[in-house]
């Protein structure tokens, strides 16, 4: 069957963080990396380049997992410092005129209404053009950040974590689609009929409502989340417009899609409601040889210490006190649980776990339009509705991909060359 068109979003990894101060190609950050305008470039050469979207990751913590110290982690600019990602909306909102802006938020920590007045808000000032990335958090020093002496089990997060998109959807709902009219001569400019409280009592919130501001001009911004657990996946299939997985095999692309499809018409939602999109590292170069060898040379200065320290970030686990070599004892997280078993089944010592493991799809390499042949190659295979391009940020990866990769995927027909519409869920529904 012939691959209709799919979308491409971009996962902008330590959003507003240090990106690359010790590449050649890193453009300055080193003494640069508070100033927006790498962000900004991004959003502009995305949006001209027909992006649905990007999202902007975040944290709040500094790690201290491996070697139980954050020597490392500050030493190399991992994950602090980061700023607060939010303020880069407007910015980028600004600079551009389609690109959907997705900033994440933390349903462990952060209060609802807040959250559903501050989407609101950046909805109505951007004419519908903003998401959200729920997360539940995953790290024991982020909670500890809050307040929290320890982390809230990884099952009960996501029960919060349904009930937090509950209550910010209602306070959306507060105020009906057409309750500011705006009205001069009969002096009306709300009306009260059409804006209501909405007495929330849950298990773990309450607001009494209406939101103070007006319904968002999507009445929903985008849903967004990324989540392979089981408890994850229930709550991706139940709330989100986009799911983003992060897989490494067309195998595994094609059974999570399955999975969240499934999942979206048992409850009661048609599947092409809930994008799926992968989270993918392409390597593109002028020849295909001269990508291979960017391959195979970021292969072997592979260090195991990168990803363990990484990874154990993610799972509150300091692997630096296993031998690289032993087998690896039983462990458990209460971190992040999909990618953990994925981490976990790749081997029997942490180095051959260290050697194997790929978070994303990042092995595919080649000169633009050999990437957009396996890319069509994966979709038509897997099947799924984007790509989230996840590579690391400098001005010539950002170029190399909507100058060199997008063009070749529109020759072949598979992406966008222009927006119809005018709204962010609008274009993702368009195919
Ligand atoms: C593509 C992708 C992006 C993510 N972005 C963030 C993020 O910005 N912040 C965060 O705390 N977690 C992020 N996560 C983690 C997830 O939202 C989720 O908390 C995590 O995968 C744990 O889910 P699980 O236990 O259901 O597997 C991301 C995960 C993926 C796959």
């Amino acid at each position: 069957m012939a691959q209709s068109q799919f979308h491409l979003g971009w996962f902008l990894g330590n959003s507003y963080g240090v990106h690359g101060w010790l590449d050649q190609w890193g453009g300055g950050t080193a003494r640069n990396w508070s100033d927006p305008s790498l962000q900004i470039d991004l959003a502009r050469a995305i949006d001209r380049a027909c992006f649905d979207f990007v999202l902007l990751e975040d944290s709040s913590f500094v790690p201290d997992n491996y070697g139980s110290s954050m020597d490392f982690y500050l030493k190399r600019a991992s994950r602090a410092p980061k700023n607060d990602p939010l303020p880069l909306v407007p910015l980028m909102l600004q600079a551009t005129k389609h690109v959907g802006i997705v900033p994440t938020i933390s349903t462990s920590f952060y209060p609802p209404f807040l959250l559903a007045r501050l989407m609101a808000t950046l909805d109505l000032m951007s004419e519908g053009r903003v998401g959200c990335n729920f997360v539940t958090s995953t790290a024991e020093r982020a909670a500890q950040n809050f307040g929290l002496t320890e982390h809230i089990e990884h099952h009960t997060r996501y029960e919060m974590a349904d009930e937090f998109v509950e209550v910010v959807k209602q306070l959306w709902d507060s105020w009906e689609a057409d309750a500011v009219v705006a009205d001069e001569a009969g002096q009306m400019f709300a009306d009260p009929g059409k804006v209501q409280p909405i007495n929330f009592e849950g298990k773990f919130f309450s607001s009494r409502g209406p939101l103070n501001t007006a319904r968002p001009a999507q009445g929903h911004p985008v849903l967004v989340q990324a989540g392979g657990s089981p408890q994850g996946r229930a709550f991706a299939s139940k709330h989100m417009d986009v799911v983003m997985a992060a897989v490494s095999t067309v195998e595994e692309m094609k059974k999570f899609r399955e999975d969240i499809r499934a999942r979206a018409a048992a409850n009661g939602r048609d599947p092409d409601s809930c994008k799926v999109v992968y989270q993918f590292l392409p390597i593109v170069a002028e020849t295909d040889s001269q990508a291979q060898e960017i391959l195979a040379a970021r292969q072997a200065a592979k260090d195991p210490a990168d990803i363990l320290a990484a990874m154990g970030s993610i799972f509150d686990i300091d692997f630096s006190i296993y031998d690289l070599d032993a087998p690896l004892a039983e462990l458990t997280t209460n971190g992040q649980q999909g990618t953990f078993q994925r981490f976990m089944a790749m081997g029997n010592t942490l180095r051959e776990i260290a050697d194997s493991f790929h978070f994303a799809l990042d092995e595919v390499a080649g000169s633009p339009d050999t990437v957009a042949a396996q890319m069509q190659e994966m979709m038509e295979e897997a099947g799924g509705d984007g790509f989230l391009i996840a590579g690391d940020l400098n001005r010539r990866y950002v170029a190399e991909i909507t100058d060199g990769l997008v063009p070749a995927l529109q020759k072949r027909g598979l992406v966008r060359t222009g927006f119809s519409k005018t709204q962010f869920r609008e274009n993702l529904l368009e195919f």
